[in-house]
């Protein structure tokens, strides 16, 4: 594990943006997964940035994001396609037929989940995955469970998730309850892992994670076994080091 800490989030996203920009630059096809939340936001503008001075080609990079809202249209301003495509692919040259992101309106999640799994496979796996980190520990929408899940799965929210992502709705009640993510293998097998954690909101998760036991009840753990992992975060969140 390799950690970076930064004076402010500005200098967290620069960093974790020149490592993401790295590996496009040494090769030209990376498949990226992806995360939404406000902690990798800042990293993608700085992507644009780049992309558009043209010192980065995103034309044969292929992207899959973590997760979806189950029930959420592509459309609407809370799927995790919006962000995308808000904060990111439309600002760059990707071709939008490379971008994967779950489908929260499949008609039947099961096969969504199997279709998923296989089209990271067919892929080749991911080069190298973004992760935010949520307060409970949960990285993608794996939850804090009894156990790691290994393949992408639809999983019901908790409490402390639906609490926190309330903010971006008009009331909680529209806060959906279920959602697809990437299961724990996809990122785990990924040949690097590169998360970003900000603010002193997230010290005591990032300290639990890294420093405590490996455990389900705390999923961003298991990155503790990666042999490729990048910590990038600012002082407040990174306190305890
Ligand atoms: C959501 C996403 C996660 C993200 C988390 C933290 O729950 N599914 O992928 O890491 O939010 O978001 P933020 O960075 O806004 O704290």
């Amino acid at each position: 594990m390799r950690i970076y800490k930064t004076s402010d989030y500005n200098e967290m996203s620069r960093k974790a943006a020149h490592i993401i920009a790295a590996q496009v630059t040494l090769k030209g096809q990376s498949v990226l997964g992806l995360a939404t939340g406000s902690s990798p936001v800042g990293t993608y503008k700085r992507l644009i940035e780049l992309n558009s001075n043209k010192d980065l080609n995103f034309s044969e990079v292929f992207t899959v994001n973590l997760d979806e809202y189950k029930g959420l249209t592509p459309e609407h301003e809370q799927s995790y396609r919006y962000f995308m495509n808000d904060n990111f692919f439309n600002h760059i040259n990707i071709k939008a037929e490379n971008t994967h992101v779950p489908d929260g309106m499949a008609e039947n999640p099961e096969l969504e989940c199997k279709r998923y799994e296989e089209l990271i496979c067919s892929l080749g796996g991911i080069d190298l995955q973004l992760l935010g980190i949520g307060h409970n520990g949960h990285i993608g929408f794996n939850e804090p469970g009894a156990d790691f899940v290994p393949c992408t799965h639809c999983i019901s929210l908790t409490e402390s998730t639906i609490e926190a992502n309330k903010r971006f709705f008009d009331d909680v009640e529209q806060v959906p309850r279920e959602a697809y993510t990437m299961g724990i293998k996809a990122i785990m097998q990924a040949r690097c892992v590169l998360m970003v954690i900000s603010g002193k909101e997230k010290a005591l998760i990032a300290k639990e994670s890294f420093l405590g036991p490996i455990t389900p009840q705390v999923p961003a753990s298991i990155l503790q076994l990666h042999n490729n992992f990048i910590l990038v975060g600012d002082e407040a969140a990174l306190s305890w080091l």
